[in-house]
């Protein structure tokens, strides 16, 4: 098949180049990565980021910093990435894998309750925006109150979102991003961790530099998790889009709620999302016969889809150590699938995507 509409597509202009020359003829490389930090800060509206290499160690030193190990358990959705576990069994706790729940696709908060109920041992909750949907914080803040648990958010697809006017990441707790190349923001491979408090944002820094408050004198544990500034680069000339790219996003959806609206089923944010920035467009077919043709109609007229994650709980390689009974994660992994959604398509290309899977649905 010629693909004519690509899945993933990030948009790049002249600035990411300009930048990038900067870095190799100047050797601008600190100051572009303190300027990209800053940039990410003032957009989200705290100001204590520290980058990462990518989304993936990103979650990796949010569970360090608040001392995950092996006498822990962590709950995490199972409808997700293996990266968003795969962190806690190499800090040698234990996932407590919770199901979705069927409107927003993330963690089913009263599925996380009970999951608590009969955890003692669970010290964090690892909440994933899924698509981009932020959770229903007033709900999931009172519940991780209650218990004494933390909560992480995993926002790796949530960059721009907002909850009763505040961006995801400017909340009192951790919150995690990814900048692969999928995402809103891309800096080929980038993560970021957003602090909630001036203790934990230098312990954060020390752990992401080998635990080094001045050269060669290591205060604290620590590796190397350092964002290189070449991907600083490119992360910096694409905040200078990141407005523009999340609106475009939303047209994007705009669109392909308006010819599918009635055909396939869209996550529904919870009511105090006041903005949403789409990381992935989620749709869901009545059945698996029904996603499997729509998914052959879109390729036939070179449209790229992909079936989002296989739940964790049916890998080949956790389901042999984590097992359990899922049947919301288990119905979306098998009518769900992606539609192209990303900064290099048009408003065109979403609408002809739009048409092609209306075609197929009748
Ligand atoms: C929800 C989620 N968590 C974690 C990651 C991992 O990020 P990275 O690929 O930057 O390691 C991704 C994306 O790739 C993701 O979508």
């Amino acid at each position: 098949m010629t693909i004519r509409i690509p899945w993933e597509n990030p948009l790049f202009d002249k600035t990411e180049l300009t930048l990038l020359q900067q870095v190799f003829e100047k050797n601008t490389g600190d100051t572009t990565l303190d300027s990209f930090e800053s940039a990410l800060g003032e957009f989200i509206g705290n100001p204590r980021v520290v980058t990462v290499n990518n989304g993936t160690l990103a979650l990796l030193v949010a569970l360090m910093l608040i001392d995950i190990g092996p006498t822990n358990k962590v709950i995490a959705p199972t409808y997700t990435f293996a990266s968003v576990v795969n962190p806690i069994l190499m800090l040698g706790a234990t996932p407590i894998l919770v199901d979705s729940h069927p409107d927003s696709i993330n963690l089913d908060l009263d599925a996380v309750e009970f999951a608590l109920e009969r955890n003692p041992e669970v010290k964090a909750i690892l909440h994933v925006d899924v698509g981009g949907v932020p959770p229903d914080y007033d709900r999931l803040l009172d519940i991780a109150e209650r218990y004494g648990v933390t909560v992480i958010e995993d926002a790796a697809e949530a960059l721009g979102s907002e909850y009763k006017g505040g961006r995801v990441g400017a909340l009192p707790h951790i919150v995690t991003l990814s900048f692969q190349t999928a995402k809103q923001l891309t800096c080929f491979e980038g993560g970021a961790i957003l602090l909630p408090n001036d203790l934990m944002y230098e312990k954060c820094r020390l752990l992401r530099h080998h635990g080094m408050s001045a050269q060669y004198e290591h205060t604290a544990f620590g590796l190397n998790f350092r964002l290189s500034a070449v991907n600083a680069a490119i992360g910096l000339a694409q905040m200078k889009r990141l407005e523009e790219f999340l609106q475009h996003r939303n047209k994007i959806m705009d669109i392909y709620r308006s010819y599918l609206g009635g055909v396939l089923k869209f996550q529904s944010p919870p009511i105090n999302v006041t903005r949403m920035s789409w990381g992935m467009a989620i749709v869901q077919a009545s059945c698996r016969e029904e996603r499997d043709n729509t998914i052959a109609a879109l390729s036939k007229a070179g449209i790229q889809t992909r079936i989002n994650w296989k739940p964790v709980h049916q890998q080949p390689y956790h389901s042999k150590f984590l097992t359990g009974n899922f049947p919301i994660a288990d119905h979306v992994f098998d009518t769900s699938f992606t539609l192209p959604l990303n900064n290099g398509m048009t408003l065109d290309d979403a609408v002809f995507v739009a048409k092609q899977a209306v075609s197929a649905n009748t």
